[in-house]
This record gives C-alpha cells, sequence and structure tokens, in this order.
C-alpha cells in the first residue's frame, strides 16, 4: 500500500506543523466551513492542532453534519443554514470549502469576492472551463487559494522533488501512478445516516445549479457515483497524483490525454467507472501512465514509480531510490553467430570491459536508499502551509493555476474516455483545447 486514507491523515511525514508561538485568540485567523461532511471532519481535526486559525462558523446540508461540528468544536461555531450568509459574514477571514464538487467554483469565486482566503479541496473544479474564472476571480480580489491536495506538503514528495531536480534519475522518461481499492466504501458506497429525510438534508441546496431530481438519499451521500456531481476516479483520485507528479516533475499540464474507464463491477451504485487507465503525454518529455480500479487492491492506496535512465523513484509507503545498474549483455546474439566471430567479439577489449562478468542481478538492488515517513500528517502540514500563505500573502505552491491543471487532467481523461478519442490541452488558453 501507500498513501491511503490513514495515511493520509498519519504516517505521511511532513513538514513542521506548529507555529513557535501562538497568537492571541483575537489574531487569530477566523475560519468559516462550508460542507462539513467526512473530508471537512479531518480537516477541522487537524485545523484545531494548529494555533493560528479558529474555527467560528459552519454551513452544511445536512443537520447531522452540523450537530457532529458544534459536537467536537464547540458550540460557540455559529452555524449557518445557507453558506451565503456564512460567506456575507465579515468577522469571519477565511473559509474551507469542503462540499462536492459542482459547488466547488460558486463557493470559491463567491468567497474571494466577499475578501475571504479560501482552501478548497481537490479538485478544485467540477469542468475545466471553470478552472480560469476561478483563478482569474481570485487574482481579482487579490485572495489566497489552496487546493487540497495535501501530498504536496509531505517531506516524502518534497525530497522526490529535490531528487529528481538534483538529476539523481537522470533522465525521466515514463511516471506509472496508481490507485487501488477493493472495499465497498473504498468503491465510496458509505452508509447512509439512519436520520437522513428531507427534514434533515437540505435537498435543494445540494443540487445547487445541477440537475433538479426528486430527493434521493444515495445521491446525497455518495455523490462520487454520479455525474451531476463528480467526475468519478479520475476527479476524486487520479487529481491526487497528477497534482504531485506535476510538483515531482515541475510540469504544468499533459500536452495530450488518451485514456479508457470500465464499469466492471459496482453496476448498480453508480454511473461512472470503477476501472480507469490513462495515458498522459508532457511537453517536457515524458508521459505519465495513471491507473486505478475498485476491484483488487495489489498495492493500493496511491503510489507512484518514477523512471529515469540513471535511477528510479517509488514513492508508496515511504520513498525509495533504486539507481539503475546497467550491464549490456549481447550474448544470444553473438552466440547465433559463427563460433569464429563469437570469438572475436569477446576478444575486444572494451567488449570485455562493457559485458563480462555476467552477473546475476541482485534483488534489492546495490545502492538502494530508502527514506522512512515520519513527522506530523499531511493534512495539518497542509493547512500550515495555507495559514502561512493568508499571513505572509504569498500564494501558496497549489494555488488555484495548479489545482486547476490538475482537476482539467482528470476532466481530459473522462472526455477522453466519453469521446474514445485523444484530447489535447491549449497551453495559451490554460484549458482543454475545443
Ligand atoms: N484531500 C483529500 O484527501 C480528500 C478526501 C476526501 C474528500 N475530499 C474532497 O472533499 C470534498 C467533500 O468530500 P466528502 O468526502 O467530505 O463528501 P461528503 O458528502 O462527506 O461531504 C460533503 C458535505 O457538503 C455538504 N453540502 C452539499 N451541498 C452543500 C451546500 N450547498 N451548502 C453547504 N453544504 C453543502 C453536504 O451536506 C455534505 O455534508 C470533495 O471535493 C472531495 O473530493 C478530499
Amino acid at each position: 500500500m501507500a498513501f491511503t486514507r490513514r495515511h493520509f491523515l498519519q504516517s505521511t511525514a511532513t513538514v513542521a506543523a506548529a507555529p513557535s508561538m501562538a497568537p492571541a485568540a483575537n489574531d487569530r485567523i477566523q475560519v468559516g466551513v462550508i460542507g462539513a461532511g467526512a473530508r471537512s471532519h479531518e480537516l477541522m481535526a487537524a485545523l484545531a492542532t494548529l494555533s493560528g486559525a479558529q474555527i467560528v462558523a459552519v454551513s452544511d446540508a445536512y443537520t447531522g453534519r452540523v450537530e457532529r461540528t458544534r459536537e467536537r468544536h464547540g458550540q460557540q461555531v455559529k452555524p449557518y443554514p445557507n453558506y451565503k450568509e456564512l460567506i456575507a459574514d465579515k468577522s469571519i477571514d477565511a473559509v474551507l470549502v469542503v462540499t462536492p464538487d459542482h459547488w466547488h467554483k460558486d463557493m470559491v469565486i463567491e468567497a474571494v469576492r466577499a475578501g475571504k482566503d479560501v482552501y478548497c479541496e481537490k479538485p478544485l473544479t467540477y469542468r475545466s472551463a471553470e478552472g480560469m474564472e476561478i483563478v482569474r476571480a481570485a487574482a481579482d480580489a487579490k485572495r489566497i487559494v489552496q487546493v487540497g491536495s495535501q501530498l504536496v506538503s509531505t517531506e516524502s514528495m518534497r525530497k522526490a522533488r529535490e531528487l529528481i531536480r538534483t538529476g539523481k534519475l537522470g533522465k525521466v522518461t515514463i511516471v506509472r501512478a496508481a490507485y487501488n481499492r477493493n472495499t465497498a466504501s473504498g468503491a465510496w458506497i458509505y452508509p447512509i445516516p439512519p436520520d437522513a429525510s428531507p427534514q434533515t438534508v437540505n435537498w435543494e441546496a445540494f443540487l445547487g445549479s445541477a440537475k433538479k431530481r426528486p430527493y434521493d438519499p444515495a445521491r446525497f451521500f455518495r455523490w462520487r457515483c454520479y455525474e451531476d456531481y463528480s467526475g468519478g476516479i479520475a476527479t476524486d483520485l487520479f487529481v491526487h497524483l497528477c497534482t504531485s507528479i506535476h510538483f515531482m516533475l515541475d510540469a504544468k499540464a499533459p500536452s495530450r490525454v488518451m485514456a479508457m474507464g470500465q464499469l466492471y463491477r459496482w453496476k448498480e451504485s453508480r454511473e461512472v467507472p470503477d476501472t480507469m487507465n490513462a495515458l498522459l503525454e508532457y511537453p517536457e518529455g515524458f508521459v505519465v501512465n495513471l491507473s486505478s480500479t475498485f476491484n483488487n487492491e495489489l498495492s493500493g492506496g496511491s503510489s507512484f514509480q518514477i523512471l529515469g535512465t540513471e535511477g528510479a523513484i517509488t514513492l508508496s509507503d515511504g520513498l525509495a531510490f533504486f539507481p539503475e545498474r546497467v550491464v549490456e549483455d549481447n550474448r544470444w546474439i553473438v552466440e547465433s553467430w559463427p563460433t569464429r566471430l563469437e570469438k572475436a567479439y569477446y576478444q575486444d577489449a572494451k567488449v570485455r570491459a562493457a559485458e563480462l562478468p555476467r552477473t546475476w542481478k541482485p534483488a534489492l538492488r546495490q545502492g538502494a536508499e530508502r527514506w522512512e515517513s515520519q513527522g506530523a500528517d499531511s493534512t495539518v502540514a497542509h493547512l500550515n502551509v495555507w495559514l502561512d500563505a493568508i499571513r505572509s500573502r504569498k500564494p501558496p505552491y497549489e494555488d488555484a493555476l495548479i489545482g486547476h491543471r490538475a482537476a482539467a487532467c482528470a476532466h481530459m481523461v473522462n472526455r477522453s474516455i466519453k469521446q474514445r478519442t485523444q484530447v489535447d490541452w491549449d497551453f495559451d488558453k490554460e484549458d482543454i483545447r475545443s
């Protein structure tokens, strides 16, 4: 396994979390939370460990989520039935946007226009065309927007980036990244709270601009399975992989993408594929092979292999570097020649130096190096980066543009699957080429 959900939270090595001096209560960044579901509770728990911020308000479309937020973070956390009222509250400095994907754009844009800094969960967008709208709105309002693919704030990913930058891998031409699961919960079939009803769920608020439909608790609590609210595996999981790959290899976006998606197994519960494979070609001179299935979890969680001419990095449960020890071996070719020519070939000093003696490769390559994960969790680290950006007014690495490009990779994957064609990126427009 690799970066599983738990791993995301607990064991990924990170940058130091807490600032050295705790600010006074009124110096703390006052944070409002829009969407208080499963991920939001992880974010709020992480934020509560950081002394520079305070959770002061919450808005959610299901009453149980608001109740749990106030149980955990105190009854002084002010509930807002409508997120627009939370955004209008001038005492709030910054917001977490942790709603289903089809809501991200409107909420982020409204928040920055109201002067809030924003942490928006990945994927930044539901459609690629929304990305530059958000980027421009954030720039116009001079607000910090950080997107929530937290792995880029881990020590292991920073170390991997440094190894690649210093040339330790030689020329990287292939990256393989995967995200595999084999459980119903991994396939987003989450339990529905027993008190869910049109009285406790604000169905209209959830739908927003999505197609009108009658109340459906499966759509509300398992929204990733439905195209009206999510791009499935691509927007949920590939986006993490793409953000990380762009960070480690200093890449902007793929010039072209081809993908296939299949729904082999979880057919009763969804519209979106449970198996996806994609090829993303980058102008920097490498190709990325993304793969995900919900039907087997061998090397589960997220895992990366970055393959260079001089060495390879694997990043899953910790980081490892494997040098390439290349030994030329033309024996099987030369043994098909006449004996006299074979003998002559091996009398050549250059050949002897390059090809002899023939050795067995040890199981663990000589010179391999490993770095174990240590430190606080990746979510704490990523939120800490966000709080630092709010204080310094310097954009974090994973700003709106970076988040847009990573989400756009997912949209290109989905478009390629639907259209059964190659999908191209327009680097001038920063959008999918139409
Ligand atoms: N970074 C990560 O590792 C990670 C992990 C899980 C989820 N996420 C992201 O977090 C986001 C939320 O995912 P989740 O798993 O928490 O989903 P969830 O369904 O558990 O939570 C979403 C919440 O949004 C609320 N909501 C919907 N419409 C609303 C509205 N108009 N106003 C206020 N609240 C509204 C819902 O009531 C729900 O409680 C998604 O974008 C997802 O991709 C990121």
